[in-house]
């Protein structure tokens, strides 16, 4: 008897666990959807597409957001836009269980990333490659679209989304890995604004 319920429990309960947290990652992901876009392929200059996104460095940000240690703008909140969900990303993430966030992360990399398209400055484009290449290509490689590399997409992403990035990078309100702080700090305005229009025109 007591070993037929052993039995019962062990073999049963991950089923269940796995379904509720099948619809569970089913309603999450809708409500992302709503700012990031369909299937993560976002259509505002300033949220990140993140489809595709490396599944760790993924996990990592909603871990950073979730914990109040990566800033979360809140200008659309804010304005009313309501033609997204009115919340902000820390909300939408602030109840998320670390095992829910890793299958998030494990969802949206099967998805595939699709490059932004927005204009650029071709002269400009010209420029920040050759930053990139110098500076940022040993760790961003194949100009910053590899998703091998843990590093983010860099690639194809929105200017709004970059430029913001890059301020929060600046400024210290957001935390970076140790060993790319050199390279971001060393740049100047000029090859900022020149490394955005050359991830911008990978499309
Ligand atoms: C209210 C709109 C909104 C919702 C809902 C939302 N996000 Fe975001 N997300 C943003 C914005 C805007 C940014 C850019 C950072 C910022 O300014 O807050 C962002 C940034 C991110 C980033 C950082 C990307 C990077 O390259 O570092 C990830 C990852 C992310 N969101 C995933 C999610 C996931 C997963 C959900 C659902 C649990 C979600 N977001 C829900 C608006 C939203
Ligand atoms: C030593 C390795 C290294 C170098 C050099 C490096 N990076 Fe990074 N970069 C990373 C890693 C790792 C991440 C992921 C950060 C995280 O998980 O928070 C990242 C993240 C980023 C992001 C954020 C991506 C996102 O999805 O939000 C940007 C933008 C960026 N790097 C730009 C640059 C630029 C521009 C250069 C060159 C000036 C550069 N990096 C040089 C390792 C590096």
């Amino acid at each position: 008897m007591r070993i037929n319920r052993i039995c019962f429990v062990s073999v049963l309960l991950p089923f269940f666990a796995a379904v509720s947290s099948a619809s569970e990652l089913e309603s999450v992901v809708e409500n992302c959807n709503g700012c990031h876009g369909d299937d993560g392929v976002s259509q505002w200059s300033d949220v990140p597409t993140i489809a595709g996104m490396p599944e760790y460095v993924h996990a990592d940000a909603l871990y950073f957001f979730r914990d109040n240690e990566r800033p979360c703008s809140e200008s659309e909140y804010k304005q009313g836009d309501t033609s997204r969900p009115a919340t902000t990303m820390c909300n939408a993430v602030s109840d998320l269980s670390d095992d829910l966030i890793d299958e998030i992360a494990a969802y949206y990399f099967e998805l595939p990333f699709i490059a932004a398209q927005q204009e650029f400055d071709a002269g400009l484009a010209a420029t920040g490659k050759g930053v990139h290449d110098a500076q940022c290509d040993k760790c961003h490689s194949d100009g910053g679209s590899n998703p091998d590399d843990e590093a983010g997409i860099l690639a194809g992403q929105w200017m709004g989304y970059l430029e913001a990035s890059f301020a929060e990078y600046r400024s210290g309100d957001r935390e970076q890995p140790k060993s790319m702080q050199d390279a971001i700090d060393a740049l100047s305005d000029d090859e900022v604004k020149a490394l955005v229009h050359y991830y911008a025109s990978q499309q």
